[in-house]
């Protein structure tokens, strides 16, 4: 099997791959295994991601690396972990992160200031009474002119001193004169992570605004023993480092209720029998996701899926079309409401209340009544209708016709109309390519739609470019 090495690779794949993995909280080695898996599946993200010569241009651009360079003081204390404290500092350098390093009396027992120095390209400081570190960098500096500080291993003694507001060495005078976020990855012995006088320290030191990672749960390198006190591995951390370090995400829809629904229904015909289809649900939870993360205050009503409840999100899980209808009403008002979920148009008229048994009379008859159709139901609301209506309208033919017929038949105002015949793999897959239509103001009619075709995407983009969109319009006619 071949081998690569990254650092013969071509400036401007380098620094493509640098981007990608610094974007993606991955070490450069994880995104270049991750592109290879994606193009031995054949869904590589290369089309859709930066192009080289777009990388290049940033590259000459002196404002991409040098001015978006973050500062990290490493702080590495005296445990087993201070090696895993030297794959840290690589972590960082390949997410552009610029390090200083200072290391504890105890820490240059186990990791020397050397090979600190060596893979940080930066002095290391060790000593709080140095004339000279002091005059070149100084504890107040090391404490201040960095975007945050990092201790790893953060031993149970640094904990205890942190918390009880010691400075009597150079790790300890920069934690106490820090006006920077402080990020701790604890490692100890468990029976010292579990002393009540840790416990205590650690409670303290959170309630002082102190981010803690790890410890994890496993083998203590140097003894038999098993428990909770692993330091979190390299990556977990620097990806801990870079959440940190990120700017404040901007919360264009905060103040703003969004209702959404998502998945397929559930149709009784008896106890153990009910009508379905191949909605998986993944195209609505990736809206309320990126609508959350917008800032918005989102209710999903959900019906029978396989995935998990998107954090922060109220989710509402229903069976059927009708229950889906109660629960959609009651969450109202909203100003925005999204209808993803695949309806069922029909239920069964006479459901069972037994399970229907094989006879010799032949094959029940099943008679189908119509569904209540939510999506018309709130467009057409005369009270509480959100300002914003938006259904789906999946498709397996004329599909822009179709859609258009939908908008103006339900009186909603937007509608992603998205093809789901079974060649283009979108029900239950991980892609979408959608179609938004939207109509002007009160004009409801086929020819005053207006159809945007958006590329092939994931549903997560599809979702985050749907919520940008929502943005857009809400602010402008705020
Ligand atoms: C072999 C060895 C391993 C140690 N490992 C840890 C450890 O993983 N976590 C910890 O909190 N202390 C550990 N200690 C104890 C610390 O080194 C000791 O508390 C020291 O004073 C910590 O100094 P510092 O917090 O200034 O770095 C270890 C000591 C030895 C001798």
């Amino acid at each position: 099997m071949a081998s690569l090495t990254i650092r013969k690779l071509d400036e401007a794949v380098k620094v493509y791959l640098r981007l990608r993995s610094a974007g993606n909280g991955r070490s450069v080695e994880e995104e270049v295994r991750v592109i290879l898996g994606e193009l031995v599946q054949g869904r590589s993200e290369l089309s859709g991601a930066t192009p080289l010569s777009a990388v290049a241009h940033a590259e000459a651009a002196p404002s991409v690396s040098a001015s978006s360079e973050r500062s990290v003081t490493l702080i590495i204390g005296g445990g087993i972990a201070a090696f895993k404290s030297l794959e840290l500092i690589r972590r960082l350098k390949e997410r552009h992160i610029h390090i200083r390093c200072v290391l504890t009396k105890a820490a240059q027992q186990f990791v020397t200031p050397l090979s600190a120095s060596a893979l940080s390209h930066e002095r290391v400081y060790t000593d709080l009474f140095n004339p000279e570190s002091e005059f070149d960098a100084g504890h107040i500096r090391l404490a201040r002119e960095c975007d945050l500080i990092i201790v790893a291993p953060a031993t149970a003694d640094l904990m205890a001193k942190m918390a009880h507001g010691h400075a009597d060495d150079l790790a300890t005078a920069i934690l106490l004169a820090a006006n920077r976020p402080i990020l701790l990855a604890p490692a100890m012995n468990p029976l010292m992570w579990n002393n009540a006088a840790t416990r205590r320290n650690v409670l303290q030191l959170r309630r002082d605004g102190i981010h803690m990672i790890g410890p994890n749960a496993g083998e203590m390198a140097e003894s038999n023993e098993a428990g909770i006190g692993r330091m979190s591995e390299a990556v977990e951390i620097a990806a801990a480092a870079v959440d940190i370090l990120r700017p404040p995400r901007p919360r264009p829809l905060a103040g703003k209720r969004v209702l959404i629904t998502a998945g397929p229904t559930h149709e009784a015909i008896d106890p153990v029998r009910y009508i379905a289809n191949r909605s998986s649900g993944k195209q609505g939870f990736a809206i309320a996701a990126a609508a959350q993360a917008a800032g918005a205050d989102v209710t999903l009503v959900s019906g029978p899926v396989d995935l998990r409840d998107p954090p922060g999100v109220t989710v509402i899980r229903v069976e059927s079309a009708r229950d889906m209808l109660h629960r959609v009403e009651a969450a109202l008002p909203a100003d925005i409401a999204i209808f993803a979920a695949a309806v069922a148009d029909w239920r069964v008229a006479n459901e069972g209340e037994q399970k229907l048994k094989k006879t010799s009379a032949g094959m029940p008859q099943l008679a189908l009544v119509e569904n209540p159709d939510i999506l018309a139901t709130i467009s057409k609301l005369k009270e509480n209708r959100p300002p914003l209506v938006i259904g789906f309208a999946a498709e397996t033919e004329h599909l822009i016709d179709n859609a258009k017929a939908k908008i103006a038949r339900k009186g909603c105002d937007w509608i992603v109309a998205n093809d789901v015949s079974p060649a283009t793999g979108v029900m239950g897959g991980d892609r979408n390519t959608v179609h938004l239509l939207t109509r002007d103001g009160e004009k409801i009619n086929v020819d005053s739609t207006k159809v945007e075709s958006w590329p092939v995407m994931t549903k997560e983009q599809v979702a985050a470019e749907l919520v940008a969109k929502i943005a857009q319009t809400m602010e402008k006619n705020s």
